[in-house]
């Protein structure tokens, strides 16, 4: 019955700049007039409408599609195709991403001060981070477009996820990342996914600069985050998680912020959400920055967000290691209308973060722990009450930068660095290797000490 009623609705859409409303052509990034970014609308869905998205069996729609051996009913991101844009299910790229899993984290909730705590854990997309759910819909898009060359700059997640995409669409990809600022096993994905890989001796928005340039120039699709068709795939992670609580709404999201496309995504999928009367209201979304990458933070809290303050970006998690978000404006919206806050956290915040969520079994990279050691800081804040409900929304998975687990618990991660006084915090945290001699009773004892 459901099935039938959605089967009869199409999803038209649009693409409309987000600052001064005009309508683009659906294969373009910025408003040809002001410049600005441009975002899918759905005009289809005014429920009053003739023809409008009928929303109520959508819900037992999107689940019972989990049972079903369609690969797209098996992807996380295209079992909620009724809210992304067209895509015709032959020309679909899918890896089965998304569907990823929300865990309870009792040790992090006792140490930010609230009563419980969960984390949605995207690094568990099939290359290791959220980047996935949005190059589904992206890297369709170009497929269905006619295009052969995708590309992209980044500080490692998107590359990798878009070289899998690429390769598994049947086409040539791109890459261009700061030389040396990214990690190891991030640059050895986008190698063995097939990408032409070109390390530049810049930061990453340098690179972005330059490739902006190249798609001018080049029959080449941009699937950087500008891309709006990652941004629809990126909101199925709200939808999904608000399915996994029963569509019970949390109080408090909270998301890392990089070039700031993750929190607009999420924001504009709570938007719809209510526009869809799926939720009566939405949950505060606030974004943490690293305090070496926090232009969003400063924006906010020097100038009210009127006009982007660029930062000179430097932080270990590299993945956020951003000075210029192409997205600032659309994540300030999100906060803005959430009622969300920013924060920024220093390095050794963030090594905690990280070693605490590992300490839960779960483990994500150095990006994604900023969300737990922002969240303490919102706590002593009192932004966020101890009885509240609070997501954090981990981004990418522990294996992703393992140089930075390895260092910090070896003790050598802050060495001869600003840090390395303040790191001593980090003691009780650290769980270095042991050197033992090769015999039974080296390793009884240390068995008996370890019980004490
Ligand atoms: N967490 C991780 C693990 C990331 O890789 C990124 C961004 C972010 C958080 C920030 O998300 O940019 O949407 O605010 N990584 C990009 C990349 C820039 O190129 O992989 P955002």
């Amino acid at each position: 019955m459901a099935e039938q009623a959605t089967q009869a609705h199409k999803t038209i859409s649009q693409l409309r700049c987000i600052g001064c409303g005009r309508i683009a052509l659906p294969d373009r990034f910025r408003c040809e007039t002001c410049r600005d970014l441009l975002e899918l609308i759905y005009p289809g869905w005014e429920v009053q409408s003739p023809g409008g998205l009928d929303c109520s069996g959508l819900t037992n729609l999107w689940r019972g599609r989990r049972s079903s051996l369609n690969p797209a009913d098996q992807s996380g991101v295209w079992r909620f195709r009724e809210i992304l844009p067209e895509i015709a299910q032959n020309q679909i790229i899918t890896i089965r991403e998304g569907n990823t899993p929300v865990y309870e984290l009792p040790h992090c909730a006792k140490s930010a001060g609230v009563k419980q705590l969960f984390a949605k854990h995207q690094g568990m997309n099939p290359t290791g981070s959220f980047k996935d759910t949005g190059m589904t819909v992206a890297a369709s898009f170009a497929r269905q477009a006619g295009y052969k060359w995708v590309a992209c700059a980044s500080t490692g997640n998107t590359s990798a996820s878009m070289a899998a995409y690429a390769a598994r669409g049947g086409l040539r990809s791109l890459v261009l990342i700061p030389d040396g600022k990214i990690s190891w096993s991030k640059l050895s994905q986008s190698l063995d996914y097939g990408a032409i890989t070109c390390q530049l001796k810049t930061d990453f928005d340098g690179c972005v600069r330059i490739l902006n340039e190249v798609v001018e120039r080049m029959p080449v699709y941009l699937l950087n985050s500008v891309n709006p068709y990652r941004v629809e795939g990126q909101k199925t992670v709200a939808f999904e998680l608000l399915e996994q609580f029963d569509w019970y709404i949390p109080d408090h999201i909270i998301v890392p912020g990089g070039n700031l496309a993750n929190s607009s995504a999420i924001g504009k999928a709570m938007r719809e959400m209510k526009q869809l009367r799926l939720i009566s209201r939405v949950p505060k979304i606030s974004v943490i920055q690293a305090q070496g990458a926090n232009p969003l933070v400063r924006t906010i809290r020097e100038n009210r967000g009127e006009k982007l303050i660029p930062v000179h970006a430097e932080t270990m998690a590299t993945a956020i290691r951003i000075g210029n978000p192409a997205s600032w404006k659309k994540a300030l919206r999100v906060i803005q209308e959430s009622g969300g806050t920013v924060e920024q956290v220093s390095e050794i915040e963030i090594a905690i973060a990280k070693a605490e969520i590992g300490a839960e079994g779960i483990g994500c990279e150095p990006a994604s722990a900023v969300t737990l050691a922002g969240l303490k800081k919102l706590v002593e804040r009192g932004i966020v009450k101890p009885n509240e409900f609070v997501v954090l929304v981990l981004t990418g998975h522990l294996l992703k930068d393992s140089e930075f687990t390895l260092k910090f618990h070896r003790g050598d991660l802050f060495a001869g660095t600003p840090y390395e006084t303040e790191s001593r915090a980090a003691k009780p945290q650290q769980r270095a290797p042991l050197v033992l001699e090769p015999n039974v009773n080296a390793v009884v004892n240390l068995l008996h000490s370890a019980e004490k």
